[in-house]
């Protein structure tokens, strides 16, 4: 059954937690959905772990239109939310709509994300009024990252906690659906996740939030550039990988691979001679 934005907001009036998961091409997202996860998130984080910046700032429209789009192909249940890149919506209120539409008539997703608060109040009202799921992304948003100076934890003063709640409450009263909050400390993530009736989906932001959502390649073990004190090794799939790569390349030089078992049918010996004629 695939998943809603009413299906998430019934999961966090009932106490259950949200998971989310990023994915970027269609045989992860195949992979995540079949685990049963509740959301896929195609993060513009691809720009970081699957093109090789340094931030998100180069990622374009086009970009994460063609991921969204692999995704959704692999995403029979999973709610399909994909992010809209620096400058996408920044700009105007136009620009917001028109791309968050293009998300999801080119990128297939069912929800678009974006970052900022009560700065964007108007644009996420707008998308929503085109009927196009918002859900926000708040804290450390990281398409500010020159603004913060870097990737660091949000919300610690008394000012700064107030703002992130003042941001979560716009994004809510915008109609958003849910917000992802970013790196803030877990008992402001708590108090935040109380403070506003539509789910509120952590990422270094401590276990009293609605749900929880990691980037893959971190949970996973295939992305070793960096690694934030939140993630949690579920599974060493780099390994696996570096393994699997290690034995490829040993059987092809020794010769041992392809074998019978891995080739087809040689051609008669007749047409060979014929052949070499
Ligand atoms: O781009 C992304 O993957 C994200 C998550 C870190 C929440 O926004």
């Amino acid at each position: 059954m695939k998943i809603t934005t009413a299906d998430f907001q019934n999961m966090k009036n009932r106490g259950e937690k949200i998971t989310m998961v990023t994915s970027y091409d269609y045989s992860t997202a195949k992979l995540a959905d079949n685990s049963g996860v509740d959301s896929i998130l195609v993060g513009d984080s691809l720009g970081m772990v699957m093109l090789g910046y340094d931030d998100t700032i180069s990622v374009t429209m086009e970009d994460m239109i063609s991921h969204s789009a692999a995704v959704a192909r692999g995403a029979k249940n999973a709610l399909v939310i994909c992010d809209m890149p620096f400058m996408s919506y920044q700009t105007s209120v136009y620009d917001a709509v028109s791309n968050a539409g293009r998300l999801m008539k080119e990128g297939r997703c069912g929800a678009v994300k974006l970052e900022g608060g009560v700065e964007f109040k108007e644009h996420v009202s707008a998308i929503v009024k085109a009927s196009i799921p918002v859900c926000g992304h708040i804290g450390m948003t990281p398409q500010s990252v020159n603004a913060f100076g870097g990737f660091k934890v949000q919300g610690k003063s008394v000012e700064a906690a107030r703002k992130i709640i003042a941001d979560a409450k716009a994004l809510e009263d915008a109609g958003a659906f849910a917000i992802v909050a970013e790196c803030v400390p877990p008992n402001v993530a708590e108090y935040l996740s109380k403070s506003v009736k539509i789910p509120v989906i952590g990422i270094g932001a401590g276990a009293g939030c609605d749900g929880q959502v990691l980037v893959y390649q971190d949970m996973l073990g295939m992305y070793s550039d960096f690694k934030p004190k939140f993630v949690k090794r579920f599974a060493n799939v780099g390994e696996v990988m570096e393994t699997g790569f290690k034995s490829y390349i040993k059987e092809v030089k020794d010769g041992t691979f392809p074998n019978e078992q891995y080739s087809f049918k040689g051609v008669d010996e007749e047409i060979m001679e014929q052949i070499k004629k």
